[in-house]
């Protein structure tokens, strides 16, 4: 029998050991169907929330060096500030790169208009046990965009013979302005201990806001940037901080909400493990593209997507980033559908609606209630064309399963027409390339992304794509820590 004192040193090492290669956080999907009761509702809500999100962003680039696409609905994750604090949930986002919250006293401007899709946001925080940033800290310029840290210090009014001896640690980073696709907010740096799961994270910056407009919930950012979570976590833990992956169960657009968490991934384990019953664990990875103009962005090239046996070769602008940083293809934890271009969106729609029209007749009813575009009646013999993804590089080809791209459910039943079942192709239209003005050319949403490890290896500087039961993967992974 071990003895209390040899198995209390069996817990230490585990924890010790564990958090040094690997953390599994859960991440919650947060669509909640309070203002949405019915599947029609909802679709047509997040479609068009997801376009908001894309067009936005693509129009108000000028003069802004960094503007992260806005956190979307979606998955949410939780962690502890200092000592005492409850816990803050914030949306996961890899597509920005500031971790911020609502701090007391807080102000949400326009807040109404955004569709609420968190179920329960935590309250604003009271940060008094937190301390502020210093004007001439490296965060403070960071969050500035790189403005010098002699202009921090005097717009915090730091005395001159202060800013040349260096010594204006006690004048604190002046607000700055962070803007997403369609929302805003002015923060303050502050820092703390941060506690995610076993693991503290001692002097963690974050951003305080104490008014926003259209955000009423954190964000934690997980993009490329310095002050994004897997960068700060980086230099404590280099093993954590440069690998993160995660594994989102299913969406549902219906009104159950007690589901699986989806196994955020921090750090590497042991790959031995994956190989595990029925899982087929082959990463497929396609290579991170540079982009100077929006560098905390994971951006990715796409060559094609096969509809069928046949390949729509994709344009220039989703293959590469230009001289200018505008095209690739983001891939983004915090925006729910896909976004291509107009052009080469409609010839893999046209690919698709030939192939699927065989068998099934076109519902433009359905197309109308829900802003999806191509939708069906299904029959029983319905046959649904597969379609793949062909990232750049070689063995880069990410076979969608259907429920990825093709969004069945029951209509009617409603005494006018009879119950039928119809289904979506879950694409969408990002608009006309030629009047866009800059930004990424299009965008890998979470929908696209369910039932599949994405893996960010910031080492290797690759996305990688492996097919997994997410909600086995939390068990399993548990299980293994336990
Ligand atoms: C759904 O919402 C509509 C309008 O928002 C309302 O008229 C209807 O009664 C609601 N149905 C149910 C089942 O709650
Ligand atoms: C925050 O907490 C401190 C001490 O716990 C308290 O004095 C202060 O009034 C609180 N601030 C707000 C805005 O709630
Ligand atoms: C946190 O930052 C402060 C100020 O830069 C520094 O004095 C302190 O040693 C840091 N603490 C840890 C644990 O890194
Ligand atoms: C691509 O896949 C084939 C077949 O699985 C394999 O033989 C080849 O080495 C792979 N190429 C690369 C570059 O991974």
């Amino acid at each position: 029998m071990a003895s209390p004192l040899l198995f209390l040193l069996l817990i230490t090492l585990f924890i010790s050991h564990s958090s040094s290669q690997m953390l599994l956080l859960p991440l919650t999907h947060s669509l909640s169907m309070i203002e949405f009761n019915t599947t029609h509702h909802l679709l047509k809500s997040t479609s068009t929330h997801s376009l908001s999100r894309f067009h936005r962003h693509k129009h108000h680039h000028h003069n802004q060096l960094s503007l992260p696409l806005s956190p979307g609905s979606d998955y949410t994750l939780s962690f502890n500030l200092g000592p005492h604090s409850q816990p803050i949930t914030l949306y996961m986002d890899t597509g920005s790169d500031l971790v911020w919250f609502p701090c007391t006293p807080f102000n949400c401007i326009l807040c109404e208009l955004k569709p609420k899709l968190t179920s329960d946001p935590s309250p604003p925080t009271n940060i008094s046990h937190s301390t502020p940033i210093s004007c001439n800290s490296h965060a403070c310029s960071v969050a500035h965009s790189s403005t010098p840290s002699s202009d921090l210090c005097t717009m915090a009014h730091c005395p001159l013979d202060s800013i040349e001896t260096k010594d204006c640690g006690s004048f604190h980073c002046p607000p700055f302005y962070y803007a997403y696709g369609d929302g805003s907010l002015i923060a303050s740096l502050y820092r703390d201990t941060l506690s995610l799961s076993t693991l503290q994270l001692t002097n963690f910056t974050f951003g305080c806001a104490h008014t926003t407009f259209s955000e009423p919930t954190g964000v934690a950012g997980f993009g490329r940037g310095l002050l994004s979570l897997p960068a700060q976590l980086a230099t404590h833990s280099p093993q954590l901080g440069n690998r993160f992956s995660y594994c989102l169960v299913s969406h549902s657009f219906r009104s159950e909400r007690i589901r699986k968490p989806s196994p955020l991934i921090l750090g590497r384990y042991n790959d031995e493990k994956q190989s595990n019953g029925d899982e087929v664990v082959e990463f497929v990875y396609t290579s991170m593209l540079e982009n100077p103009k929006h560098s905390y962005f994971y951006t990715v090239g796409l060559k094609g997507i096969s509809v069928g046996k046949k390949t729509v070769p994709a344009p220039k602008i989703l293959r590469r980033v230009n001289k200018k940083g505008d095209g690739g293809v983001v891939v983004d934890s915090g925006t729910t559908f896909t976004m291509l271009p107009e052009k080469f969106y409609n010839s893999v729609v046209e690919g698709f609606d030939r192939r699927a029209r065989k068998s099934n007749r076109r519902a433009p009813e359905i197309e109308q209630k829900t802003g999806l575009s191509p939708c069906y009646y299904l029959n029983t013999a319905a046959i649904v064309p597969a379609v793949t993804l062909r990232f750049v590089g070689m063995n880069s080809s990410v076979v969608l399963p259907r429920k990825n791209y093709f969004y069945e459910f029951m209509d009617g039943g409603d005494g006018v027409r009879r119950k039928e079942r119809v289904g979506c192709l879950m694409f969408m239209n990002g608009g006309d390339e030629a009047e866009m003005s800059g930004g990424p050319g299009g965008v890998l949403g979470n929908y696209q992304q369910q039932g599949f490890e994405v893996e960010y290896d910031l080492e290797k500087k690759r996305v990688g794509f492996a097919r997994r039961k997410c909600a086995s993967l939390w068990d399993r992974l548990n299980r293994d820590k336990n």
